[in-house]
Order: C-alpha cells, then sequence, then structure tokens
C-alpha cells in the first residue's frame, strides 16, 4: 500500500502549524510563564525555540521525510543494527502522557464553549468564574464526559485520515484565533492597570535564573509548543514528498508558534493583573482570566463563544497529530487498520484522562512527583524530560551517527550557506545544552 501524502506543500504547512498552535501556546505558556516569574521565563524560552527548537524541527521533520515510518520506524531504517530505535518509545510514551491530559484541559474548553452557547458565562456566576470553574474540575464525572467528548473527536479525524479532516479547518480557524487574539490584546492593554502585567511579561527579573527549575521549564515549553521530540513532526514529515523545501517550512511554523505564545502572553497577563488574579496558579490560569475578561467587554459573550470554538479546533489540530504517532506505530507493526488502532489507543488515553481528571477532585491528594498532581506529573515527565530525550536523540542521530553529507541533503541544506551553521547547531549547541539543563535540574551541577 502506498504511503498516504499530503496533497501539496500547503498542506503539510497548515496541519504542522495546526499541531504546534493549539493548547500550549494559550493554556500551558501563560501558567507556566506565570509560574516561573514572567521576563526571564519569556526570554529563556525564546532563545531555546531559537537555538535548539526551529533547527531541531527542521532534523525531526527532515528524519521522517527521509526515512517515510513512524517515530520508532525511522530510527531503525536509518539506524540499521543499532539499538537507536529504542528511543523512539519515548515518543510513543509521551503521546500517551501528554494526550490523556490534554484532553482533559481540551474537555474544559469545550465546556466553557457550551457556557457561551447557553450564556451562562455572558456574566459572572455567584460564585465567581474561579469558584464556578473549581466546581467543574472537582466534579467526579462532568469533566470527564467532555473529555470524552474531545476525544471522539479526536480519533474520528485520525481514523479518516490525517490529511482529509485538518487541512480545511486550519485554513479558516488558525487565522480567526490569531485575529481574536490580537482584538483580545488590544481590550486586555486597556484595563486599568494592565501595565504591571507587561512588565511581568516583558522585563525580566534575572535573578530568576538563579532557579534551575526555570530552565527545564522553558525548554520542555519550548518541546511541548513546537510539538517536538516526540515524532508527531516526524511522522508528519514520513507523509511529505521529496520535492517540498524543509527550512523556509520549519522557520515558518517556528515563528507562527511563537507569534501564538507572545501574543496569548499579552492578552493574559495584562488581565491578570488587573483582575488581582494570581499569576502562579498554575493550570487553572486562563480559565479564570478569559471568562473574566470577555465579561468586561461589549459583546463579550460572543466574542467569548467564538474565541472557545476556535480555540476547540486548534486543541484538535494538535491532539490528532498526538494520536497519530502511536497510530502509526501499531499500524505499521501489528498490521491494525487505521480505525482499529486509532480506536485503541484512543480509549486507552481516555481511561488515563479520567485519572487525571480526578486528579481535580477526589485523588487531589495523589502527587506522584513531587508536590505534583496528577496532570502536572504527567506533563512533567513528559515535556520536561521524554520530550528533550527524544530530541537529544534525533539531533545525535543526525549529527553524529549521518554523515555530514547526508544530513545536509536530507535537510534540504547542501546548496546553502546557513546549512554548516545548522549542522554545528544540531551537532554540538542542542545536545550540549539539553545536557546541561539535564544536570542542572537534577541538581548535579549549578549554573
Ligand atoms: N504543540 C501543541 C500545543 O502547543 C501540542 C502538541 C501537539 C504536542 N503535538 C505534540 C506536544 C507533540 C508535544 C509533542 O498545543
Amino acid at each position: 500500500m502506498a504511503r498516504e501524502k499530503w496533497g501539496t506543500k500547503l498542506g503539510f504547512m497548515l496541519a504542522a502549524m495546526g499541531s504546534a498552535v493549539g493548547l500550549g501556546n494559550i493554556w500551558r505558556f501563560s501558567f507556566v510563564a506565570g509560574e516561573n516569574g514572567g521576563g526571564a521565563f519569556l526570554i529563556l524560552y525564546l532563545a531555546f525555540v531559537v537555538l535548539i527548537g526551529v533547527p531541531l524541527l527542521l532534523t525531526e521533520v527532515s528524519i521522517g521525510r527521509k526515512a517515510e515510518s513512524d517515530v520508532v520506524g525511522s530510527f531503525k531504517k536509518l539506524a540499521p543494527g543499532t539499538p537507536w530505535h529504542l528511543t523512539g518509545f519515548f515518543g510513543i510514551a509521551s503521546a500517551f502522557l501528554i494526550l490523556s491530559f490534554y484532553a482533559v484541559v481540551a474537555g474544559w474548553a469545550i465546556y466553557y464553549f457550551w457556557n457561551y452557547v447557553n450564556g451562562s458565562f455572558f456574566s459572572q456566576p455567584e460564585v465567581g468564574y474561579d469558584g464556578a470553574f473549581g466546581q467543574f474540575i472537582s466534579h467526579s464525572w462532568h469533566p470527564i464526559g467532555w473529555t470524552a467528548l474531545f476525544m471522539i473527536l479526536t480519533i474520528v479525524i485520525v481514523l479518516s485520515g490525517v490529511k482529509k479532516g485538518i487541512e480545511a479547518a486550519n485554513k479558516i480557524f488558525m487565522p480567526l484565533l490569531a485575529i481574536l487574539l490580537i482584538v483580545l490584546a488590544f481590550f486586555s492593554l486597556s484595563l486599568d492597570g494592565a501595565s504591571e502585567g507587561m512588565k511581568f511579561l516583558f522585563t525580566p527579573d534575572w535573578s530568576a535564573l538563579s532557579n534551575p527549575s526555570i530552565y527545564i521549564a522553558a525548554l520542555g515549553q519550548a518541546f511541548f509548543s513546537l510539538s517536538l521530540g516526540m515524532g508527531a513532526m516526524l511522522t508528519y514529515g514520513s507523509y511529505l514528498r521529496k520535492e517540498n523545501k524543509l527550512p523556509s517550512a520549519t522557520l515558518g511554523i517556528g515563528l507562527m508558534d511563537t507569534f501564538f505564545a507572545i501574543i496569548s502572553g499579552i492578552v493574559i497577563f495584562p488581565a491578570v493583573f488587573a483582575f488581582g488574579i494570581d499569576p502562579s496558579s498554575g493550570p487553572p490560569l486562563v480559565f479564570i482570566t478569559l471568562p473574566t475578561i470577555f465579561e468586561q467587554m461589549p459583546f463579550g459573550g460572543i466574542i467569548g463563544l467564538v474565541f472557545f470554538f476556535a480555540l476547540i479546533l486548534a486543541s484538535l489540530s494538535s491532539s490528532v497529530s498526538i494520536l497519530e504517532v502511536p497510530t502509526a506505530y501499531f499500524m505499521r507493526v501489528f498490521g491494525w487498520t487505521r480505525f482499529a488502532t486509532s480506536v485503541l489507543m484512543g480509549s486507552i488515553m481516555f481511561v488515563f484522562g479520567i485519572a487525571v481528571s480526578l486528579g481535580f477532585g477526589i485523588w487531589s491528594g495523589v502527587t506522584p512527583i513531587g508536590d505534583r498532581n496528577i496532570l502536572d506529573s504527567m506533563d512533567y515527565l513528559a515535556s520536561n524530560i521524554f520530550l528533550p530525550l527524544g530530541g537529544l536523540s534525533m539531533a545525535l542521530l543526525v549529527g553524529w551517527y549521518m554523515k555530514k553529507a547526508t544530513a545536509l541533503e536530507s535537510a534540504d541544506l547542501s546548496t546553502s550557506p546557513i546549512g554548516s551553521f545548522w549542522y554545528g547547531i544540531i551537532k554540538f549547541v542542542a545536545p550540549i545544552l539539553i545536557l546541561l539543563i539535564f544536570l542542572n535540574s537534577s541538581g548535579l551541577l549549578q549554573f
């Protein structure tokens, strides 16, 4: 059977941008930046996107396009007879960890959308938006129903084949989400006290850099937001035709993703300070802040409705890229159909998602890693450890195992002046930085 291919390069670009832009830019970026002091975190995050993220994105896509296989199979093909492919299982494992909580949070977004459809969030509920949100996520089965709905939507898109489902939706709703965020940013900036939020986000407090956890947090956010290190971009690259040129495509994806993160920050933080919300509220941060913004805006109810709809679609175009990773792998290895594989994988993730959801209610005392609840623990393990390890393995494969000429050729950089520059980053800069950050966060090395 011929491998499925994207219709056009634009199709790939839209799918890859759709994968990158999602809850990571709005929900995760805001709460991680808020927990890590704002400005200093933003600088580190941007530095990692430029120094590690975009070069690695090019590397990951080029591996997939060259090998034309899934995350494990690609390593097997390019480094036959070595244990390299075992690192692909970090990618499979992180797909399970990440989609299990991603679906829970996306379920919260659908619940919000519903509350704008029926009007109940047009004005502040009696217990306040934070009270209403707290009651909702701690309920034992309400949020799980919305998680199920989101997972079903994800599965349906993946089982009908990636390209049919998402190319079209991304063309309309990504620009819509961008426009909405820009409008919201202007509104947020007009609030009393907004400048405090801008200061928080854009004026680095350098003393924050002495805290080792900020480095790993910024690295994890760069990987998560760019969909890096799991093999999602690799798998998407494997559906690319050889004639599509990669460097400009990956740069475009990186820029687009960063734009969405920064503009989200400009929406959230001025409002956070104007409304007296604690920037380190963690995962609930945007779910408390956004409805408060909408309530103050003219036509806020309608804007909220459209915003959450666009956010759900952005989340779907990300979640399908995650589900596609284990689906592509298990289809190949066991010869199962796309239908059966995606339903099975999605169902397993949904079951994990139940645990994640209960972690905000009856299981809130369950803290697997440090003092982190179930969601935060799974996120920490996947985003801050597995994804960077997956990325490290890809960098080492291309930088040290492949011949330089092959590496440059597979990234479409053979004749480009930036070829050697990219190669130097992949061979030295990215691996060394990732290792240093790991050593630092484990306490073995203090910066
Ligand atoms: N990048 C997406 C977001 O920001 C989430 C995502 C999709 C992802 N595919 C991924 C994260 C692969 C890590 C790995 O919402």
